[in-house]
């Protein structure tokens, strides 16, 4: 038996994991994968009812679990909650107790949605993008941080860390990523992501990710300035492969690669630790502003559960499966509102439904 957890967290995390869950236990079924899979409060809704947004017990049974689904954490109504209580702290101090310092967010255009796109279709037709953003590590959680009173007034700080080994160990995922993607037709391309010309912390970025290509001489290397990089994706999206870069400039950059998808609607990811075990995500957030409506797109969530099949439970057929079944899904026509859907918008269920009845029509 392997251990899955599930935590639908805040928002819009409820309704979109109802359908990832679906499609799980119906993979479950059909593919006899021999999963359990349990339901534990995290984020917001945590902190409300037990005063933690990482209850000791949710943190106890992520720690047993092979794969942890997660929906999504935060909203206004926890703005309330102390600093140190509110629901991204939570889903921060997840991601480091667990150490998944390797969050991988492809971002793939599915040829359906080549009108949906922030860019014209030929700029994007056939996208495909891996962005490794390191997670355990940088401006996210380095000390010194807080709010003080300096001279008789108010200083925020926040400190930009990175030893070697943390580093190291997130380059070497990104070479083996690389070279993973690679075919005959198409070479190992990997870009490294920093501020080189004016951060110390990139300058041991750079030299480390440099070290650590002596390994692999069969992956191009390339190293861009994030502000050109954030303009490279927004106009030529399709000159890159693999992009490794630290943890906020990681978050940034993949906010803007999602646009280029179709919608943030769209974005799985994967944070895994060293030995592959991981949390799966849709990288948009809670959503507040359309909760509890029933029309938030499920498709990120349900192509994180893909992910996790991939690359921690190892079971590709089923994988591919449900990859192939949101293609199906696209390509009849359905949409969320996010996607384009315009008046014929399916539901968030509907929406599960049509992945649903692709994946049967594809099992006859
Ligand atoms: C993400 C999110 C989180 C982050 C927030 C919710 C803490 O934006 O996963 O990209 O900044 O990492
Ligand atoms: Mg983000």
């Amino acid at each position: 038996m392997r251990n899955i957890v599930v935590l639908p967290g805040d928002g819009i995390g409820p309704e979109i994991v109802a359908e990832a869950s679906r499609v799980l236990a119906y993979l479950n079924d059909r593919y006899a994968l021999e999963l359990t899979m349990a339901e534990h409060a995290f984020g917001g809704a945590a902190w409300e009812a037990q005063g933690d947004p990482l209850p000791a017990s949710t943190l106890a049974a992520c720690r047993e679990a092979d794969a942890i689904l997660l929906g999504a954490v935060g909203g206004p109504r926890f703005d309330e909650a102390p600093r140190e209580k509110r629901p991204e702290r939570g889903l921060l101090r997840l991601r480091a107790e667990l150490g998944l310092f390797a969050n991988l967010r492809p971002a793939l255009l599915y040829p359906a949605l080549a009108d949906a796109s922030s860019l014209k279709a030929e700029r994007v037709e056939g996208l495909d993008i891996m962005i490794l953003r390191e997670l355990t590590g940088g401006l996210y959680f380095g000390q010194p941080r807080g709010i003080e009173i300096r001279n008789g007034e108010r200083v925020g700080f926040n400190t930009m860390v990175y030893s070697e080994s943390e580093i190291r160990r997130v380059a070497v995922r990104a070479f083996e990523i690389a070279r993973q993607r690679s075919s005959d037709a198409r070479a190992a391309r990997l870009c490294s992501v920093d501020k080189h010309n004016v951060l110390e912390v990139s300058e041991l970025w750079r030299e480390v990710v440099i070290e650590v290509s002596r390994d692999y001489p069969e992956v191009e290397l390339t190293h861009m300035y994030v502000d050109n990089a954030a303009m490279q994706l927004v106009q030529t999206p399709k000159q890159f492969d693999v992009i490794v870069t630290g943890n906020i400039f990681g978050d940034i950059l993949s906010d803007a690669a999602a646009a280029l998808t179709g919608s943030i609607g769209m974005l799985p990811s994967a944070s895994l630790d060293a030995d592959g075990r991981g949390m799966y995500e849709p990288i948009h957030g809670s959503a507040p502003d359309i909760a509890g409506q029933g029309i938030a797109n499920p498709l990120a969530t349900i192509l994180s559960v893909a992910m996790m099949l991939r690359y921690t439970l190892d079971e590709a057929a089923a994988a591919d499966a449900i990859e192939n079944a949101v293609g199906a899904t696209l390509a009849d026509g359905v949409r969320c509102r996010d996607i384009g859907g315009g008046v014929d918008s399916v539901s968030t269920r509907g929406m599960g439904d049509a992945v649903m009845s692709s994946l049967q029509r594809a099992a006859r």
